[in-house]
């Protein structure tokens, strides 16, 4: 379980808050979408979430555990696949991931079988003695999902992860993310794409101008519109109404 209670963020020389007085729990079990339009902060809550930046206030927690007073051990917990991965383009894949596994110290039976297991389901196995610099940019995001599952984690934390995935390897993805959360595990993911949102979700929560406007499921999200309102049009009317805007 994630837990953000009033975390705000400004990043420096900004004058505005990317993330405002953000309060979410995300539950083990549940596929958890995170949507919103671009500069919404959705980025920069993930980064929070994962430790990767501090907040200004509030508290994070993850499966309990402190990220300000624990920092490391609530970072153990965590799987996480950035936004735009920057991998060490000289490392072989197979380096990169035995690099990741060390650092996270998993034993060397696992770490095989997970890279087999992963690697043939995202067909990466030819690819692994090649350079990193070499793999194309969809290889390169499925080697860095690779590495964010590469120690089991309880917690899995992805921006934007469909981005550049083909289709097979989009499918995987949701198939994995559907086994962590029915193993009881927490899958927290952004995404721009309202049907993968819809289709996939067990729960969302929707982030305009750093706050949260809607945290619940895809079916208290669509009994605020009217009968036959998209999920689509619904999202456009929650950002505009949070902006002060009217939608013709
Ligand atoms: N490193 C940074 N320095 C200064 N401002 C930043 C930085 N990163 C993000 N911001 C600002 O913080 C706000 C939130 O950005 P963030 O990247 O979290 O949005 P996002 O929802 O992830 O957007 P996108 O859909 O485009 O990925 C935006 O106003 C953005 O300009
Ligand atoms: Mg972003």
């Amino acid at each position: 379980m994630i837990e953000l209670e009033g975390v705000s963020k400004t990043y420096a020389k900004s004058a505005k808050k990317a993330v405002d007085g953000l309060s979410l729990i995300i539950p083990n079990g549940k596929i958890f979408g995170f949507l919103g339009p671009n500069g919404a902060g959705k980025t920069t809550t993930i980064r929070l979430a994962t430790g990767s930046l501090s907040p200004d206030e509030g508290r994070i927690s993850i499966d309990g555990c402190s990220m300000a007073e624990n920092p490391l051990e609530a970072k153990k917990k965590i799987g996480f696949v950035q936004d735009n991965p920057e991998l060490f383009n000289r490392l072989k894949a197979h380096e990169y991931l035995d690099f990741i596994a060390d650092v996270f110290g998993v034993p060397t039976g696992e770490r095989r079988k997970a890279v087999e297991d992963y690697a043939s389901r995202f067909e990466l196995s030819d690819v692994l003695a090649s350079s990193i610099g070499s793999l194309s940019r969809g290889m390169k995001q499925k080697l860095s999902i690779m590495a964010s599952l590469i120690h089991d984690p309880p917690i899995w934390i992805l921006d934007e992860p469909m981005v550049g995935l083909d289709p097979e390897a989009a499918f995987q993805l949701k198939e994995i993310m559907r086994e962590r959360t029915l193993a009881g595990k927490c899958v927290f993911f952004s995404t721009h794409v309202m049907e993968v949102a819809e289709k996939v979700c067990d729960e969302l929560a929707i982030i305009v101008v750093g706050r949260i406007v809607f945290s619940g499921s895809m079916t208290e999200l669509k009994a605020q519109g009217g009968r036959d309102e998209s999920l689509e049009s619904l999202f456009l009317n929650l950002v505009d109404s949070e902006r002060g805007e009217e939608r013709p």
